[in-house]
């Protein structure tokens, strides 16, 4: 069965096993299926650290996360994995050819599949601008792309599996504006919830919710103009 979405966090704190001091203290939040959630935060503030309790990376130390409506220690972690995209913070791509990379992790996937992700992920266009398309080699005698364009390839690499909801770490950095909107856009268009860890305010702009976290706590939660009206660290991130 496939999933809709929606991620609840209940009260979660988090330590690593091997620290004393907790990471993420008393998070509580709820999205709906489909929705675009921005975290934002400075560096070390526990952005990462929250979207790896969804895919169970980690474990929470108390407090309970649900994925439609279900607490996620009672899912089998296998299901888990397949329904949930990650796209981690460090892009990984190995010498080969574009489709092998977008493949990556499913390698039963079909070339139509392979196209449909690199649609969506809104890089389609660039890859078939190169002569030899998705059988473009990557790597040291292939072609070098720019640091946008390896951020969407990773981004097709985790939409191949269709899942219900993408993890993205600062996957959107170098995007420019518009083509972060056609591709939040696209994703809500097929209901993925879609969790962007992000240092740029146009990339909350449009989000149905925002979290923004300092040193572990969730200092706001809510849409761009609520948290203009009410949170001082928001608007002077805005004003910045
Ligand atoms: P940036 O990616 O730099 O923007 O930070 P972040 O907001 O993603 O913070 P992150 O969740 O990575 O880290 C939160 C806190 O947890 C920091 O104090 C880190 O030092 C600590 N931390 C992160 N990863 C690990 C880990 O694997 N082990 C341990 N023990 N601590 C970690
Ligand atoms: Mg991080």
């Amino acid at each position: 069965d496939t999933i809709n979405g929606a991620v609840t966090f209940d009260h979660v704190s988090f330590q690593y096993p091997d620290t004393q001091a907790a990471v993420l203290h008393d998070i509580s939040f709820e999205t709906k299926p489909g929705a675009t959630v921005a975290i934002m935060g400075a560096t070390g503030a526990g952005k990462t650290s929250l979207v790896g309790l969804i895919p169970r990376l980690y474990e929470q130390n108390t407090g309970v996360v649900k994925i439609d409506g279900k607490d996620i220690t009672t899912l089998n972690t296998e299901y888990l994995r397949d329904a949930i995209g990650y796209v981690p913070q460090e892009i990984i791509l190995f010498t080969g050819t574009i489709q092998d990379n977008i493949a990556w992790g499913k390698e039963d996937a079909t070339l139509d599949e392979i196209i449909e992700a690199a649609k969506l992920a809104q890089i389609h266009d660039t890859i078939i601008s190169f002569p030899m398309g998705y059988d473009t080699m990557l790597g040291q005698k292939g072609v070098n792309l720019s640091g946008g364009q390896k951020q969407r390839l990773t981004i097709a690499r985790a939409l191949v599996r269709k899942p219900g909801i993408l993890l993205l770490d600062d996957s959107t950095s170098a995007l420019d504006i518009r083509t972060e909107a056609t591709l939040l856009q696209a994703l809500r268009d097929v209901a993925c919830t879609t969790f962007l860890i992000t240092q740029k305010i146009s990339s909350t702009l449009h989000a149905d919710l925002i979290l923004l976290l300092e040193d572990g706590s969730l200092l706001a939660q809510g849409s761009h103009e609520e948290l203009l009206e009410n949170c001082v660290l928001y608007q002077r991130i805005y004003e910045s």
